[in-house]
């Protein structure tokens, strides 16, 4: 088999290169490990940066989006007992939209498989060979049967437990935090339009949706946490103290998802070796307390495909060898804001009373100095694609 460029993974990465390749004419195959119907459900964050939304409209992956996403125009942060607004709209004049990953991945799908993208879902033993010139995939496919795809340039996108950043030794960046996430799903309708990320002294708490009918909450657990440790009640009873606020009331509802994450910052530099392109989760991980994940992933693919497209078509070789120095502007600012915002906002036992100090003073500057809070706004919302910052 060929094609030009060979796709490993179909999370958001891998998905949306493979659209954004064919609209430039380019042609590629997506190898997928897991079953279609898995990736479709792996719930994950939900909150996509407003270039995200741009750049989805552009390509025409917006119509369901723009119908069930909800647009939202700003964030409380809690703590001491107050709420504050931040107030997106007003501070940058652009907002975020609430809309699950497992819902872009299946507009992706849907959106690749209605043009006649070649995705190949539950292959194995995905095997990379010939990176510095002739790039051949090795694969078992579905059906049991020994695959080798030949092509010109490889995307790895196959998030941070890939095979593809294990083929050479880029040079790893890593921050390990004390903690953990334990996340839910409730069939409950939300009680507040907006997010709502509390600094609790027993520790962060985040209130966020995916529906009108559905709520999704997280706490801040010890990182060994077991899920099935926490009962639903205690769950309720926990949220509930966290998050309260003056006139705010928590829905509770039946959980239909309960998971832990652990949190950590990776980087690998470079985001490439010879024709092998590192894009998304496979590159580098952010806590997930600025919602930067998926936000990051769309935007080092945005970049990559024009590069590919100039390589392919015309041998130009400079968006390729500009590639992992553009990316890694963006990726390190994002993973400073989360960084930052994860310092800002999660209480452990290594938060001694000066790191506490520190935490409130900063909370009450973010909220009370218009420059603090545009810094987080801007952040938030998204820095404009593009830009070097
Ligand atoms: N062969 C084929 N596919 C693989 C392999 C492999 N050896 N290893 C992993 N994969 C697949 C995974 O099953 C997954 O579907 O690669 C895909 C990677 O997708 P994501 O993990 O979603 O990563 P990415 O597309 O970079 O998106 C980043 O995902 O982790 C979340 O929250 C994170 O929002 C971020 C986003
Ligand atoms: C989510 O809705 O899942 C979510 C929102 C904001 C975050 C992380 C996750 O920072």
């Amino acid at each position: 088999m060929r094609t030009q460029v060979g796709i490993i993974g179909a999370g958001p990465a891998g998905l949306l290169l493979s659209h954004l390749l064919a609209r430039a004419g380019i042609d590629s195959v997506v190898l997928e490990a897991r079953s279609r119907d898995y990736v479709e459900r792996r719930v994950r964050a939900g909150v996509l940066e407003h270039p995200t939304v741009e750049l989805l409209r552009e390509v025409g992956l917006a119509e369901r989006l723009d119908r069930e996403g909800m647009p939202h125009d700003g964030i409380s942060l809690r703590f001491d007992g107050g709420d504050h607004r931040i107030d997106f709209a007003d501070l940058v004049g652009r907002g975020i939209t609430v809309y699950g990953q497992q819902e872009v991945v299946k507009d992706l799908i849907a959106a690749r498989l209605r043009d006649g993208g070649d995705l190949r879902f539950e292959v194995s033993d995905v095997t990379l060979d010939g990176l510095a010139d002739a790039p051949v995939i090795g694969f078992t496919d579905a059906d049991g049967q020994r695959q080798e795809l030949r092509c010109d340039a490889v995307a790895g996108c196959d998030g941070f437990h890939g095979i593809s950043r294990g083929t050479f030794e880029p040079q790893m960046f890593d921050r390990e935090y004390p903690y953990a996430w334990l996340g839910i799903l409730a069939k409950a309708a939300p009680t507040q339009h907006e997010l709502a990320y509390a600094n609790h002294p027993r520790g962060f708490a985040l209130y966020s949706m995916r529906s009108p009918e559905i709520t999704r909450l997280y706490l801040q657990v010890p990182p060994d946490t077991d899920a099935g440790a926490w009962s639903d009640a205690r769950i309720w009873d926990e949220l509930g103290v966290r998050l309260a606020a003056d006139g705010f009331t928590l829905n509770e509802g039946p959980l239909i998802e309960k998971s832990v994450t652990g949190m950590r910052s990776v980087v690998a530099e470079p985001m490439r070796h010879g024709r092998l392109f590192l894009a998304g989760d496979a590159a580098h991980i952010v806590p997930p307390t600025g919602a930067k994940g998926m936000n990051l992933a769309i935007a080092d693919v945005r970049v990559l495909a024009e590069a590919l497209t100039d390589y392919l078509r015309r041998g130009d070789e400079s968006g390729v060898d500009a590639y992992s120095d553009t990316c890694l502007r963006r990726v390190w600012r994002a993973e400073h804001f989360s960084w930052w915002m994860t310092s800002m906002l999660h209480v452990s036992p290594d938060t001694d009373p000066f790191a506490r100090r520190l935490q409130l003073s900063q909370l009450h500057y973010t909220v009370t100095s218009r420059a603090a809070a545009t810094s987080l706004a801007e952040n938030y919302v998204g820095l404009p694609h593009g830009e070097n910052r």
